[in-house]
């Protein structure tokens, strides 16, 4: 029997949102759809965040609406306080995610707040999530290597996300944010939060800044984790991490899986259509 693994696509979300060059809404939503009639279950759409802070997600709701929703697939939303839970229930996303950091530094230049106050606002938004019915995913960032505070205690890690299971995060999803991440780092890491949960609860999204993460890849895979984020075209970074290259590309990504034995249910052919049109959404 062939062991499945899933890749999250991110890439309209992780992946544009570091463009520094306004892509419109309609551009958006033909790489969504695109993507829709890959085989993903589900893809990163949205964010809901201060336009002020990251001006290329501003058309958040735009987009949500523009889309031709594919049936199984749920478009999700990242959602930083409860002015942008209420921003992506208006707009219908499917699910939510908050997200956190386990180094301060990266939390106070991503969210303008300490760990904990992070922490504070996002129980508000699981709050609300959890009365709605609402899925909601929990992400680390800076899980091995942070651009402001250096390398990430595996215990810091852990304790974020325990406190996200606690807040009822269905997955949580672990960011090595700058793409900086050592295999043997990363192993470390995840030594310490598989105490906290369970390997099939988490998600490896990985940025390939130094060109290693299908290395992470391997390494999460070992440790029984099954779930990896991904960009099409290996497009993206985060406006609040200097240096920080795109995510795994989704079409490296695929075949590496394949390669390994793992079934991912994608159209490798419309997957390399998204990345080439990804790209030219770059060059403009
Ligand atoms: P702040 O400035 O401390 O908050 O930002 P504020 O409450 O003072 O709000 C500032 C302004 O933004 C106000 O407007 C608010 O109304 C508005 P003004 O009065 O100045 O006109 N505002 C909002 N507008 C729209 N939607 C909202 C919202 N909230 C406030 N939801 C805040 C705090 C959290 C808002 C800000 O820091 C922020 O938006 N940060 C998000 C940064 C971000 O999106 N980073 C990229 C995503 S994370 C990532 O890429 C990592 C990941 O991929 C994993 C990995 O790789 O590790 C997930
Ligand atoms: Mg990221």
């Amino acid at each position: 029997m062939t062991d499945r693994a899933e890749i999250f696509e991110v890439g309209p979300r992780d992946g544009l949102q570091n463009e520094a060059r306004m892509i419109s809404t309609a551009d958006k939503v033909a790489l969504i759809d695109m993507l829709s009639r890959a085989g993903f279950t589900r893809i990163e759409v949205a964010s809901f965040v201060s336009p002020k802070w990251v001006p290329q997600m501003a058309d958040g709701a735009q987009v949500l609406a523009g889309i031709t929703r594919a049936e199984g697939v749920s478009y999700a939303a990242l959602t930083p306080n409860m002015r942008g839970y209420g921003g992506a229930v208006a707009a219908k996303a499917d699910e939510i995610a908050i997200f956190a950091s386990a180094s301060e530094g990266f939390s106070k230049a991503n969210l303008n707040a300490t760990i904990d106050e992070s922490m504070a606002r996002f129980a508000d938004v699981a709050k609300a999530a959890k009365a709605d019915g609402m899925r909601m995913r929990g992400y680390v960032s800076c899980v091995t290597d942070c651009p402001f505070d250096g390398e990430t205690e595996p215990g810091d890690v852990a304790r974020v996300v325990a406190a996200l299971r606690e807040m009822g995060a269905y997955e949580v999803s672990l960011g090595d944010t700058i793409g900086r991440g050592l295999p043997e780092r990363m192993d470390k890491m995840l030594e310490a939060v598989v105490q906290e949960l369970p390997a099939e609860k988490l998600a490896g999204h990985f940025h390939d800044t130094s060109g290693r993460a299908l290395e992470n890849v391997d390494v999460a895979l070992a440790r029984g984790v099954r779930v990896f984020d991904a960009a099409v075209g290996g497009l993206g970074g985060c406006p609040y991490a200097p240096g920080a290259a795109g995510n795994v590309a989704t079409e490296r990504l695929e075949a590496h899986l394949r390669q390994r034995g793992f079934e991912t249910g994608l159209n490798a052919e419309i997957i390399a259509q998204a990345a080439d049109f990804a790209r030219t959404l770059r060059e403009g």
